[in-house]
């Protein structure tokens, strides 16, 4: 198994490219299923995630083909053949259950895995089988496995959800598309990536009113496939936030090319709280050193709140803040794996339910860490730029699931980084 070494001290400079946003891909490759057409997408990023959405449509008997140079994919899912999305597949991959919404949609009948416990949390899928039902869905859960019917195809309602959920919102849109009559999504998602979700579904000919609201109506088709178009995924703004956060434990100045500053907002305002300063352009930001770093009060929620996909990595940034700063997770109960591991780097964070308060002026010293999940993982690699001699950070493969060439873009900017085997 692959590990990583880092020896912190060093400063960071120059530019990193970001890669297309893996948390927009999962959807979009999803919602290929809604079309018969020979789709290509781009500035998709190559990562294990992604790789397993590409496989789970391939086993349905979709025609797949990942062109890892070009960073696309092209996918054709007129030859799906069967609708049973298999364990093996999505056990690996929590956000496999995005297919059931468009299978379920386009073929009347699909059986998907329940994608089992998440390190971060319960994760439950209530409210999707919830607002499937609303649409007239069947839907059993058998040996583990969702079975849902929908003889004569899904009806249009009005579904209000209880809690705002990125990937139950996901689904629901999808079903709508190809649903008899109009849906209303009351409490919906409004994340860049459920945004440009609505997007590519209304380029692919679905009426869709209120994007990026959190009410979004979707006129659907009435079981008629769409006729989408090929489409390139946006920036990644938790892969940017996260060379942003290494810019700023390092006190350096470096530059991101390929984001949305816009969708950076919440991280970037919490960065200049911190001291921090940035320039940002269209498509750029570069953030410049703090003269000193101050504590912060950070609360996770939904967009266009502070992101609790960067709760860990601000976590280690806290850590060289000049006083204490608290953290509060509001989305995900068991969010804060990486606190022990941290603590073994010499951090001193005390925990209280779902708030964490973090001793700044932390003198970090390097060790061996285990990455938990995914943020978590790229949070441990954040504290080591600046921990005394060398960390190891194992099991990187949460990191792989969604960050590209992490450890390359890391030596581009400076740092002392290296990909070893145990
Ligand atoms: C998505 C993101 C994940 C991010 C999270 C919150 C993807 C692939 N993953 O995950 O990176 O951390 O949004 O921004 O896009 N909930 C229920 N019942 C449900 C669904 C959700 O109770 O049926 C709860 C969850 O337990 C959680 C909250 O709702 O407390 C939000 O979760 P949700 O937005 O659904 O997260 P995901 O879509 O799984």
């Amino acid at each position: 198994m692959d590990f990583l070494q880092i020896k912190g001290g060093k400063k960071l400079s120059g530019t990193v490219e970001i890669d297309g946003a893996k948390n927009a891909a999962l959807p979009l490759i999803a919602s290929t299923i809604l079309s018969k057409n020979r789709l290509t997408i781009s500035n998709l990023p190559q990562v294990s995630d992604v790789r397993t959405m590409v496989k789970l449509l391939e086993n349905l008997g979709a025609k797949t083909s990942i062109d890892e140079i070009k960073k696309s994919a092209t996918i054709d899912t007129s030859t799906i053949d069967h609708t049973i999305a298999q364990y093996e597949i999505v056990r690996v991959m929590r956000a496999s259950i995005l297919v059931l919404g468009p299978l379920l949609a386009r073929f009347g009948y699909c059986e998907v895995s329940l994608p089992g416990g998440c390190a971060i949390g319960q994760r439950p899928i209530d409210l999707h089988l919830k607002a499937l039902e609303q649409m007239g869905a069947d839907i059993e859960i058998k040996q583990g496995y969702v079975v849902a019917k929908a003889e004569g195809g899904l009806k249009g309602t009005t579904i209000s959800f209880d809690k705002i959920t990125v990937t139950g919102s996901e689904n629901i849109i999808m079903a709508a598309a190809l649903a008899h009559g109009t849906t209303r999504i009351l409490n919906c998602a409004k994340e860049p990536e459920v945004v440009q979700l609505c997007e590519v579904l209304r380029d692919g000919g679905v009426k869709i009113e209120g994007i990026g609201t959190y009410e979004v109506t979707i006129e659907g088709t009435g079981g008629k496939t769409l006729d989408m178009k090929d489409f390139a995924v946006i920036p990644d703004r938790i892969e940017a936030g996260t060379y942003l956060c290494a810019g700023a434990i390092t006190n350096s100045e470096i530059t991101l090319k390929n984001v949305n500053p816009t969708h950076l907002e919440s991280m970037l305002l919490k960065l200049k709280e911190m001291g921090f300063s940035y320039d940002e352009s269209e498509e750029s930001v570069t953030i410049k050193p703090a003269s000193k770093v101050e504590a912060v009060k950070i609360t996770t929620t939904e967009y266009p709140g502070f992101p609790t996909d960067m709760q860990a990595q601000f976590m280690a940034l806290t850590l060289v803040a000049d006083g204490v700063s608290t953290i509060e997770e509001k989305l995900f109960e068991n969010r804060f794996m990486h606190v022990s591991e941290l603590s073994r780097m010499g951090a001193n964070i005390s925990l209280n339910s779902y708030t964490a308060t973090v001793e700044g002026n932390a003198e970090l010293c390097g060790a061996d860490v285990m990455a938990t999940d995914l943020r978590a993982s790229s949070a441990l690699v954040i504290a080591a730029l600046v921990a005394k001699d060398i960390t190891n950070v194992h099991r990187i493969y949460h990191l792989d699931r969604g960050y590209v060439k992490l450890e390359e873009k890391l030596q581009k900017l400076g740092a002392d980084i290296k990909r070893l085997s145990e």
